[in-house]
């Protein structure tokens, strides 16, 4: 079978961009590189196991687990169904915090935890663009951890890595925490690929989708130095009651709330310079 041919069958199934990017992605090509090969020989080995793959995709499992990568702030990341998808959104926390440690603490070493790492795509991405920051990933789920620590080799960065329920029973102080904790509602509607693919413990955050914010800020001015940065993804309806959180936890503090690029409140820092 030639490739324009798979991609005829792929096209028959499902959307044909996905169909080209599962097909490239066998073939060891980018999607452009597929289409100036029409006229090459699909091997019969990776025609069945695109077929499988374009079967997987239409019972509606995400392309980036059958894929198993993604690319994010530039990088690529391997990711399973132990951890989240890293979105779009969680890039511009990415580069907003890169921004506010240059300006904070201009050329200096400091060292930052990402508390809920996943894939490790926050933590791994901040050290590979500022390599003054000592990172270390935390994560309560080790199969998540052991993506994490997977990623981290194949980009060549050395950071450390803590299993454990947030911070409960953290001694350490981190000049930056930053999370993207778990914040949906218990009862809130979400997509169906997202439910019933992506794990529960990195989606839902309790009753109100706020029980993470708590349990990281009820301890956090045990973990963070004199002069500290909180860098927080939200839910875009959570903005007012994390700044209730913040002022019932610390005091003499800044905050700041970014929206997204679809003008959603999405980023909220709280620093202490
Ligand atoms: C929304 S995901 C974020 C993953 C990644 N940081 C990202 O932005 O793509 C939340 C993460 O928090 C982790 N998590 C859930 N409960 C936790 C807890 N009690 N302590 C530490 N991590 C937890 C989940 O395993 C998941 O990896």
């Amino acid at each position: 079978m030639k490739v324009d041919d798979a991609i005829v069958y792929g096209k028959s199934k499902v959307h044909s961009d996905l169909a080209k990017m599962l097909l490239a992605d066998l073939m060891n090509v980018n999607s452009l590189e597929l289409l100036m090969m029409l006229d090459d020989e699909v091997d019969e080995e990776v025609f069945n196991t695109y077929k499988y793959r374009v079967d997987e995709l239409r019972k509606g499992r995400p392309i980036q687990y059958i894929i198993g990568n993604v690319n994010f702030c530039g990088n690529t990341l391997e990711v399973n169904e132990n951890v989240l998808i890293p979105r779009f959104e969680t890039e511009q926390l990415v580069e907003k915090t890169i921004d506010k440690i240059k300006e904070l603490w201009p050329d200096q070493m400091i060292d930052l935890i990402d508390l809920g790492c996943g894939s490790g795509a926050i933590g791994l991405s901040i050290k590979k663009k500022l390599n003054q920051v000592n990172v270390t990933l935390l994560d309560i789920s080790d199969q998540a951890m052991d993506v994490a620590k997977r990623n981290a080799s194949s980009l060549g960065l050395d950071v450390k890595y803590i299993l454990n329920d947030m911070l409960e029973n953290l001694s350490n102080r981190y000049d930056v925490i930053i999370s993207n904790p778990p914040y949906i509602r218990d009862d809130e509607e979400i997509e169906e690929i997202v439910k019933n693919n992506e794990p529960h413990l990195a989606l839902y955050g309790g009753r109100d989708g706020l029980d993470y914010y708590r349990k990281i800020l009820a301890h956090i001015r045990e973990n963070i130095k004199n002069k500290y940065l909180i860098a927080f993804e939200i839910g875009d309806m959570q903005k007012d009651a994390i700044y209730d959180l913040a002022s019932k936890y610390l005091s003499n503090y800044q905050i700041e709330c970014f929206k997204d690029y679809s003008n959603r409140d999405r980023i909220i820092f709280i620093y202490n310079e």
